[in-house]
């Protein structure tokens, strides 16, 4: 062996050796080191309005019911209210005329300072067949669009299922690359967005055609798969210094949730059961205190969940509980105080959030020992704790968030201040493959995975 080839092989021996120091608190902070630059939001008009007058545009689609046999189809038409009908039919189904339904939209509309929405359409339909692909049309002539989505199997414990995970989205070239990146996997059937989406706050006067322009950005994936919506931050929209004081006003005028379906007064929290997965959505920015509407809605909700129905439970929240970044540090805290022993108690799978804008998965720990007196505040293992994953690196304007804290805490397994996206592929009761993309990578390079073990059936220790 020449000497080159000797060194060579010395360097990566040095590399491995640092690579384990690195790992000898049990964590990994990834060595990895994104190239930092200023993220600007892409143009206006980068995704235009589509041809024809007054175009069905924004389209999206969410899960419309408990069970997975609905689904709500919404849409913007710019100039006047009509159409406000969506038409659909089964695949196979073409040409077929009684095989044609038609379902009449909610249409809204609001004013944000000196914005003037266009026409925001919901339509629900309900009772559609498990496992099958649909069509739908919206508009007329030359302005007629049309997508398909296909609707999830029947509930069950071993029914598989992909999603989709993004986080604090946002309109940049990196938001670009991280749907694209996404949508390059063609396993993902159903996005778990946990919340941040257009960022048209941080425009001057909450520029609300940014919210027109996320519509339309996101559009190649939301009109065809549901995107499962969290609220965050971003969505507040409140802005007294503009008369805008009524919270979450863009966001709810444009994103429903099946809310009422699982007897939420609101539709900032909510849950749905898809596949074998119970998904429960909280709002880290309404009150959960007790006795608070969101407090009881979720005591009552967690005991409802049936494990041997759907033994994947999964909660959506914006504001981590478990993160080791100096980026947002705590703010997630009044409520992991509030929650967390129910989260243990009821054995939730996983837990993902957004917020901080890098990557980062836990272990399974748990921090409910503590009661002011007793000092017990450290987290410790705890095989019936979920595991946390901030997910916030979608890519927005605000950039990265690279100010980890040193050392790395013991209940952080894996943290990466890198834009990306992750896939949850649920194989059966026991088993859910995990990985995290980052997009400097192809979408096949996993640059964090590892073999979830469900809580309830297989309460195993996972190793990655
Ligand atoms: C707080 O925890 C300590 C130790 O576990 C226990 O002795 C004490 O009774 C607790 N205090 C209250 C008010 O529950
Ligand atoms: C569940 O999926 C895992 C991973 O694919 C597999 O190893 C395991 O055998 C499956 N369990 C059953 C009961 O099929
Ligand atoms: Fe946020």
């Amino acid at each position: 062996m020449g000497s080159k080839n000797m060194s060579a092989l010395w360097m990566v021996a040095m590399v491995f050796v640092l690579l384990n120091i690195g790992l000898c608190n049990g964590g990994k902070t990834s060595p990895y080191v994104r190239k930092l630059y200023a993220s600007e939001d892409l143009p206006k008009d980068t995704f235009p309005s589509p041809p024809g007058f007054n175009a069905p545009e924004q389209v999206h689609i969410t899960q419309g019911d408990y069970d997975g046999r609905g689904v709500i189809i919404s849409w913007v038409t710019p100039v006047m209210k009509h159409p406000d009908v969506v038409s659909y039919w089964a695949a196979g189904a073409e040409g077929k005329r009684k095989h044609k339904h038609t379902v009449q939209s909610v249409t809204t509309t609001y004013k944000y300072y000196n914005y003037n929405s266009g026409y925001i359409h919901h339509a629900t339909i309900k009772g559609l067949e498990y496992d099958t692909k649909y069509f739908y049309e919206i508009g007329q002539g030359n302005s007629a669009r049309q997508f398909h989505f296909t609707t999830p199997p029947k509930i069950g414990p071993d029914v598989p299922y992909t999603f989709g995970v993004i986080g604090d989205l946002g309109q940049t070239f990196d938001s670009y690359e991280t749907l694209k990146h996404y949508m390059a996997n063609p396993k993902g059937q159903a996005m778990l967005f946990v919340g941040d989406l257009s960022y048209a706050d941080d425009h001057p006067h909450h520029d609300n055609e940014r919210w027109d322009e996320w519509g339309r950005f996101v559009e190649k994936s939301t009109a065809y798969q549901p995107w499962i919506w969290a609220a965050g931050n971003h969505e507040i929209d409140f802005a007294p210094e503009l008369e805008e004081n009524v919270p979450f006003k863009p966001y709810l005028h444009r994103y429903l949730t099946p809310y009422q379906e699982s007897q939420s007064t609101s539709p900032l929290w909510y849950s749905i059961r898809l596949a074998s997965a119970h998904i429960i959505v909280l709002s880290s920015y309404s009150s959960f205190a007790k006795y608070t509407p969101q407090y009881t809605w979720l005591e009552t909700e967690l005991s409802k969940v049936n494990r041997a129905e759907t033994p994947w439970l999964i909660v959506l929240l914006h504001s981590p509980w478990y993160n080791s970044n100096s980026y947002h540090y705590m703010e997630g805290e009044a409520m992991r105080v509030t929650f967390e022993p129910w989260f243990v108690q009821h054995k939730v799978d996983l837990v993902f959030a957004g917020h901080v804008h890098s990557y980062e998965r836990s272990e399974r720990i748990s921090n409910v020992k503590y009661n002011i007196t007793n000092g017990l505040s450290t987290p410790v293992k705890d095989p019936s704790a979920p595991v946390y994953i901030t997910i916030g690196d979608g890519g927005n304007i605000e950039g990265l968030a690279s100010g980890f804290v040193d050392p790395q805490p013991s209940y952080s397994a894996y943290r990466e201040a890198s834009f990306g996206h992750a896939i949850l592929e649920i194989k059966n009761s026991t088993h859910a493959h995990y990985t995290w993309h980052r997009n400097d990578d192809n979408e096949a390079v996993a640059a964090d995975s590892i073999w979830f073990f469900n809580r309830h059936t297989y309460p195993k220790e996972e190793h990655n």
